[in-house]
């Protein structure tokens, strides 16, 4: 039964998925990704015409089911052989950047609804997945933006998603910067980053840093996982909007029901 339900038990179990990819990042002592062969590892060209067919091959144009119909992604949906496939014949890392989760849809949704957050402000948009987040700070009128995620994938499909919606490609860093000393950011972004207890034990610290630091403002979108409910981080944060999640993302998210955006205030 496994077997055919690869992609789709995908979606629900994020965090032992992505645990196992990221402990193994950690452990490995790379300061970026465990996918060395890849060749758009870094801030390098997004171009790779192999790559791009292959994603634009298996993955569907879409804007339905999401609480941002006004951005057009390419995803991995229930009309993609890979959805349905055998996961291990998915001949690449798993692939984050084509699910678009309800953390980055709430902090997409609120960006584009209240531009005023974003316009004229330098935007790290930091696991940045298929650039959902990043592109809404776009649209809204953010003045620099940096698409960050260790999977060099995320960049290529980042890039694409970019074209879908007639904006210029937006500069991407496939760094893990955690590990990184601090540029100074007007706003962090991070949506669904929250996974994992390790990622969410380094994130906060780099977070608090980055405040106390440059006094960067950090928007954090969660749908409520409980790596994040459950962390110290909570004592430091304010509601700032609750979003009811689409059906369709409830139904990929194992019934998850609702997303909200926090403004981190250590
Ligand atoms: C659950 S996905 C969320 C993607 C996107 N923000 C969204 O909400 O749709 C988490 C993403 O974080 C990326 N990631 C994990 N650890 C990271 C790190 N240390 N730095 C940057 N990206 C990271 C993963 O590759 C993945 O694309």
């Amino acid at each position: 039964m496994a077997l055919s339900l690869g992609w789709r038990a995908f979606a629900p179990l994020p965090m032992s998925h992505c645990g196992v990819s990221l402990k193994a990042v950690r452990s490995s002592g790379l300061a970026l990704s465990p996918w060395g062969r890849c060749p758009w590892r870094g801030t390098g060209s997004f171009s790779d015409p192999e790559m791009k067919a292959f994603l634009e091959e298996n993955t569907e144009v879409t804007n339905r089911g999401s609480l941002t119909p006004e951005i057009q992604l390419r995803l991995l949906t229930p009309r993609c052989k890979f959805w349905w496939e055998r996961a291990d014949l998915w001949p690449h890392s798993d692939p984050y950047w084509a699910i678009y989760w309800p953390g980055g849809q709430a902090l997409s949704r609120y960006l584009l609804d209240n531009p005023d957050v974003v316009r004229g402000k330098s935007v790290l948009d930091l696991g940045s997945g298929c650039g959902a987040t990043a592109i809404a700070a776009k649209m809204s009128g953010a003045s620099r933006i940096l698409a960050n995620d260790i999977d060099p994938i995320a960049g290529m499909a980042i890039t694409l998603n970019c074209e879908l919606n007639q904006l210029n490609p937006l500069p991407i860093l496939t760094k893990n910067i955690l590990d990184l000393e601090q540029d100074k950011w007007d706003l962090v972004v991070l949506g669904d980053m929250f996974y994992d207890e390790d990622l969410a034990d380094g994130l906060h610290h780099w977070l608090k840093n980055c405040f106390w630091t440059h006094r960067t403002r950090v928007l954090i979108g969660d749908p409520g996982r409980p790596q994040f409910s459950g962390h110290s981080i909570q004592h430091q944060l304010r509601k700032v909007v609750e979003y009811s999640l689409p059906e369709p993302t409830r139904r990929e998210n194992n019934g998850l029901t609702t997303s909200t955006v926090w403004d981190f205030q250590p």
